[in-house]
């Protein structure tokens, strides 16, 4: 770890959004996960770091990606791991989101991972309950650990994890920002650390209060392609759209799908990205999904890392910790 000093301590007992965290913070995360992702890699991928330690992923929305990661890295970690879904348990007699989750902390949980339709659900779930709390997505407000594995990967392939500056890298984000909580935390980070952000969208996908935090606005991929770096690509969000926000899914995807076509028009090392999961032929091709730009695998892959080290932090808040190289060394000592 190359740039924190000796005398930083991550602060936060909750990981609620990108928006409340220092590029400082960024970078200690990063750091840490850095440091984790040899684990993975081992035979024996464990390391007694969250040992005797309790988390709870409470979904109350569907997810394949963040709630499998969430739990591995739970579990490389050593801590014991239950998995809450709201479909089957009292949430359909009526109990409320504070009541579930209290009930849930007095059987001595340590860290509630939390997704939620609702906006704001993380941040009130964390004034209700004592434990940590990690937003895994609440509505269409933002998605930490999503934002901030797909700028670990960017600074992966691009060689800066040690020096996290993104200073001249221009990312664009496309598709339907208005719904994306994953585009609100990407979009929170990259400018904290220097990026140049464009989202690009259909007019109604794209709200102007964007230009006011610093982000360029687009309404043509094939403008913006020529000139950036990175190129993440967002799902449609189906079940939180209006039936007026596009006027079909078919023009949807002549002006803002991902082709081989409109590749062309992209630098020859653009780094393709996608949160999955993914629409085939609506945002993406799969040529292009599948291409040889493509890090969407390598985003799933830094997920658990990424998850890793935030839970890590989380539960040692404001103690003196060191990265995740240094604490591996450690707890295997
Ligand atoms: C995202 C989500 O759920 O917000 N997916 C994910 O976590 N990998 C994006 C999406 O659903 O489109």
């Amino acid at each position: 770890m190359t740039q924190t000093d000796a005398t930083y301590r991550w602060p936060h007992k909750h990981l609620l959004g990108v928006e409340q965290i220092s590029a400082a913070d960024i970078r200690f995360l990063l750091a840490t996960a850095h440091g984790f992702e040899d684990v993975s890699k081992r035979s024996v991928k464990k390391v007694p770091l969250l040992r005797g330690k309790v988390v709870v992923n409470l979904f109350f929305e569907d997810s394949t990606r963040t709630r499998a990661s969430f739990s591995l890295a739970a579990g490389r970690l050593s801590a014991d791991v239950m998995d809450f879904a709201a479909k089957g348990s009292s949430v359909s007699k009526g109990e409320t989101l504070r009541d579930t989750a209290r009930n849930i902390e007095a059987m001595g949980v340590d860290v509630i991972v939390c997704r939620h339709h609702l906006s704001g659900a993380a941040h009130q779930l964390a004034r209700s309950v004592n434990c940590s709390v990690i937003n895994a997505g609440d509505g269409s407000h933002e998605h930490p650990t999503q934002g901030l594995l797909d700028i670990y990967t960017i600074a992966q392939k691009l060689g800066r994890l040690d020096k996290l500056d993104f200073s001249g890298l221009s990312v664009a984000i496309v598709g339907d920002i208005a719904n994306s909580r994953v585009a609100r935390s990407n979009v929170h980070g990259l400018l904290k650390l220097g990026a140049r952000v464009i989202l690009v969208g259909p007019p109604t996908l794209l709200p102007r209060g964007f230009g006011d935090m610093g982000c360029e606005l687009s309404h043509s991929l094939d403008a913006v392609l020529p000139r950036v770096h990175v190129v993440n690509m967002l799902r449609v969000q189906f079940e939180r759209l209006s039936s007026q926000a596009f006027p079909s899914v078919r023009e949807y995807a002549t002006f803002f799908g991902l082709t081989q076509k409109r590749m062309k028009l992209a630098r020859p090392d653009v780094i393709v990205m996608h949160p999955g999961p993914i629409n085939r032929g609506i945002e993406i091709d799969s040529s292009v999904a599948d291409g040889a730009n493509s890090l969407i695998l390598s985003q799933v892959t830094n997920g658990l890392a990424v998850r890793m080290a935030t839970l890590r932090l989380v539960t040692a808040a404001g103690a003196a910790q060191t990265t995740g190289a240094d604490a591996v060394a450690e707890a295997t000592a």
